[in-house]
């Protein structure tokens, strides 16, 4: 499934050149003020090698977005199965973006949400894709809106991943779209 064009973006695996930025996204404050931890340069490349080897492993993942005017990586939006088993099924796929932040407010992570959930539902037969942040992070749940997710109180949840000395971060709001409510040209 990988690589593919959008208008401006090219969707990839990882590559070594991107480590820096990698490392830059996990460790920003920014970026990282609704996570509970910050990833050094080590923890960073970790992380980058175990997406890249999912990737490998299933034909998508958590994918490098990259300018096509420059060649520049400016961070990651891609599906992958969440993992969130209980509650939630084993097979439930989720879409997640993570940007540098001189990259926010120009729609990439849009862009290419959009292109991840169409290859979702019409490549991989998928019936629903879901996302979830924490509680206030308005950001990312703009994102979801976007692109014509709706909110499912019913599904919000406690994240078992995150530390109970972090209660701050623990609750997360839950989104879903099903394949027949996605209408790409709407979104
Ligand atoms: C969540 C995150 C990816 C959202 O990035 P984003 O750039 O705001 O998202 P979008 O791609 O949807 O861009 C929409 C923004 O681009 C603007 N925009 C500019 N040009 C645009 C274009 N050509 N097309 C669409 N939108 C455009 C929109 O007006 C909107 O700006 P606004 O937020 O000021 O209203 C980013 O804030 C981020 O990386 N946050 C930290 C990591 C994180 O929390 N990840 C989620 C964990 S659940």
């Amino acid at each position: 499934m990988l690589p593919f064009a959008t208008d401006r973006l090219i969707v990839r695996n990882w590559r070594d050149a991107d480590r820096p930025l990698f490392h830059e996204i996990n460790s920003d404050e920014a970026v990282m003020a609704f996570f509970p931890f910050r990833r050094d340069r080590a923890g960073a490349d970790e992380l980058m090698d175990r997406l890249a080897a999912a990737i490998d492993r299933d034909g998508y993942g958590f994918a490098a977005l990259e300018l096509r005017a420059t060649g520049e990586c400016i961070g990651f939006t891609g599906i992958q199965k969440a993992g969130l088993s209980p509650p939630f099924a084993p097979d439930m796929v989720e879409i997640g973006w993570r940007l540098a932040r001189r990259h926010w407010g120009k729609g990439y992570a849009c862009e290419a949400a959009r292109a991840w959930l169409d290859r979702g539902f019409d490549r991989l037969g998928l019936d629903e894709i879901v996302a979830f942040a924490v509680a206030g992070n308005d950001r990312s749940t703009a994102v979801m809106r976007r692109l014509g997710m709706r909110p499912d109180p019913a599904r919000d949840f406690d994240h078992p991943r995150i530390p109970d000395g972090r209660p701050d971060l623990k609750r997360h709001v839950f989104y879903a779209l099903a394949r027949e409510d996605f209408r790409p040209s709407a979104a």
